[in-house]
């Protein structure tokens, strides 16, 4: 299974990957898509790789039935919710409880036991996640939480904050309600322990829910996200440009504590200066870490 995981982790979307791009792009196609984007939804496409974009348009024009770019962007112009269709595929979701179970354990061993011993004195823990879908991974945060760590859970005051720009899933994450197949990563008895079947789904408990704060949020949005101890960004940063990453990660190293933890995806890894700034914890599970 982790192997066919981790090839999953370097190309998330194979039914899109699969095709070539078989329709042609120019500079002004191209801009004028990101324009209506902009425009309508206030999504600003530039940080994304040219590659990964032009896949996902390529996605919508065959699925809408269009037959070029060129008719696409008319389709755009009238339809709004062909934009939010796009936006949606722009804005990839796939997520799973557990994902990449070894970087959980990793982090219930060694990164949550160091950030308990730093912060015994103030007693608060901060911890942020970055592009985190529909809601598992601050969820799987908050379950390893309650299952190892009850004593730190009554002495600390620890927060969660989990955000993604994509509106429609972020208040599927807050409702926290899940299919299935979407509980496929839990173990049994954590699935029998959190969620509850109800006529739309398994519902998590309120304990774990409480846990988690949801907020929209543009990763490249200005203003800073408070001093934490831990954040969690993992699968977002391969869909920008290296110049993109790199503004993020340093935007990271200014919302990190000193000696506080930062968890990438397994198909990412610091850039540019961030490698400077960073030390390197576990090199396999990207685990970095804030000098004190
Ligand atoms: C592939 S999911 C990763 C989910 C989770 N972190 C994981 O690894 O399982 C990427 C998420 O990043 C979000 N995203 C894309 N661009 C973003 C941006 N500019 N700011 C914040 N979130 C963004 C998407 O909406 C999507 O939910």
């Amino acid at each position: 299974m982790s192997i066919s995981r981790d090839k999953e982790e370097v190309r998330p979307e194979p039914f899109i990957l699969k095709d070539s791009l078989p329709f042609h792009y120019t500079e002004g196609t191209l801009k004028a898509i990101r324009d209506i984007i902009f425009k309508k939804e206030g999504f600003d496409l530039d940080s994304y790789k040219d590659k990964c974009i032009q896949r996902r348009i390529s996605y919508r024009i065959r699925t809408s039935g269009c037959k070029s770019v060129e008719d696409y962007i008319e389709t755009l112009r009238k339809k709004e919710e062909e934009v939010k269709r796009l936006l949606s595929a722009l804005t990839i979701n796939v997520t799973e409880f557990f994902r990449n179970r070894s970087t959980f354990d990793k982090l219930r061993d060694v990164v949550l036991p160091d950030i308990f011993a730093m912060k015994e004195r103030e007693r608060s823990v901060r911890i942020w996640s970055a592009g985190c879908a529909s809601g598992e991974e601050p969820y799987t945060v908050a379950i390893i939480l309650k299952e190892s760590f009850p004593e730190e859970l009554k002495r600390f005051n620890i927060s969660i904050t989990a955000t993604d720009v994509d509106e429609e899933i972020i208040n599927k994450a807050a409702a926290g309600v899940f299919t299935s197949d979407k509980l496929t990563g839990l173990d049994p008895p954590l699935r029998a322990k959190f969620f509850q079947e109800s006529g739309d789904g398994y519902r998590l408990s309120d304990d774990i829910k409480r846990m988690v704060s949801f907020k929209r949020q543009d990763i490249f949005h200005e203003g800073l996200n408070g001093e934490n101890d831990l954040i969690i960004c993992r699968n977002l940063l391969i869909y920008f440009s290296k110049e993109k990453q790199e503004w993020v990660q340093n935007k990271f190293w200014k919302n990190l504590n000193p000696g506080g933890f930062l968890l990438l995806g397994r198909a990412e890894i610091l850039v540019g200066e961030s490698r400077k700034f960073f030390l390197t914890v576990c090199p396999r599970e990207r685990v970095y870490r804030k000098p004190f």
